[in-house]
């Protein structure tokens, strides 16, 4: 029989999951089938054991679902641990593990696809939602001279710090950020979803070589627009985030390891 994968979410319509990971089978050659799932609101868990019982070996979760797959599993990882959301699970004898790659992935398109190595560098990190959340400790990891953290709710960008346990990461509200300036800006918030701008100014671009925007496929959102409007000349979507994860996942449940480049300029929509 061929291993089974799928994707879950709510919305589904719009995954690009099944594309990649049979792109990434083409490519390792794997025989595997992977498929999307429309979860119900109600009754997420049961969508989960049926499919297990259909045989899956594993699954990428998706919105709204990744709170839900992070508590149903029997053990985590330490970032969907932090995350309090998985993005990936594994079906291992009667148990599930929970992974969150949204983070490593993101980490890995800055520093490897896009050429912009954290450390050293002034990081700024718009957002204390399921995203930054993500992004934290592998961020931390990568040894940037400066992490920001920007929020409206303060509450929220601390209650994240004082999760992971980490003081060296500062919590500053938008007004805060006048006059100051970075060299990577990172849009976690989920403001582009609504076609609107977090409550930044010019000048956190400063000379930034890098404006990362996580919402994939929206084009020049007000944030890149007031990037690219500042100067900066790396604009970037979530499209290496994605596929990146993607690869994180397919490593994880297969053992090996696909290139994502062909993967990533096939999925780019050009922003401009
Ligand atoms: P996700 O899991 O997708 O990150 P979330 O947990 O609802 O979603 O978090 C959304 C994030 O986007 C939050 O950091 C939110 O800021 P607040 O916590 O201050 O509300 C942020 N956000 C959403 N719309 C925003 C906007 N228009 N401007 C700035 N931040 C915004």
């Amino acid at each position: 029989m061929t291993d089974r994968y799928a994707v879950i979410g709510r919305p589904i319509n719009h995954t690009k999951s099944p594309l990649i990971h049979g792109l990434f089978a083409e490519a390792c050659g794997q025989r595997i089938e992977y498929t999307a799932i429309e979860g119900s609101l109600e009754d997420f868990k049961g969508d989960v054991q049926r499919f297990r019982e259909q045989g899956g070996l594993g699954m990428n979760v998706t919105a709204p679902f990744k709170l839900q797959a992070f508590e149903l599993a029997n053990s985590a990882s330490e970032r969907a641990r932090l995350a309090r959301a998985a993005n990936a699970l594994k079906f291992v004898e009667g148990r599930v593990e929970a992974e969150n790659f949204d983070g490593i992935g993101l980490l890995r398109d800055i520093q490897h696809n896009l050429g912009q190595p954290l450390a050293g560098r002034r990081v700024l990190l718009l957002g204390a939602g399921g995203a930054a959340r993500g992004a934290l400790l592998p961020f931390l990891d990568a040894n940037p001279a400066r992490l920001v953290i920007a929020n409206r709710d303060l509450d929220k960008a601390r209650r994240l710090l004082a999760d992971a346990g980490r003081r060296d990461v500062e919590v500053l509200g938008y007004p805060q950020l006048q006059g100051q300036s970075f060299d990577i800006v990172v849009n976690a918030t989920s403001a582009s979803l609504s076609a609107e701008l977090p409550p930044i100014t010019a000048d956190v671009f400063g000379n930034a070589r890098l404006a990362y925007e996580l919402a994939y496929g929206k084009g020049l959102t007000p944030f890149l627009r007031l990037a690219q409007g500042s100067g900066v000349t790396n604009l970037a979507d979530g499209v290496g985030m994605l596929v990146e994860q993607a690869a994180e996942a397919f490593f994880w449940w297969r053992g090996m390891r696909p290139q994502t480049r062909p993967v990533i300029d096939r999925l780019t929509i050009p922003l401009v």
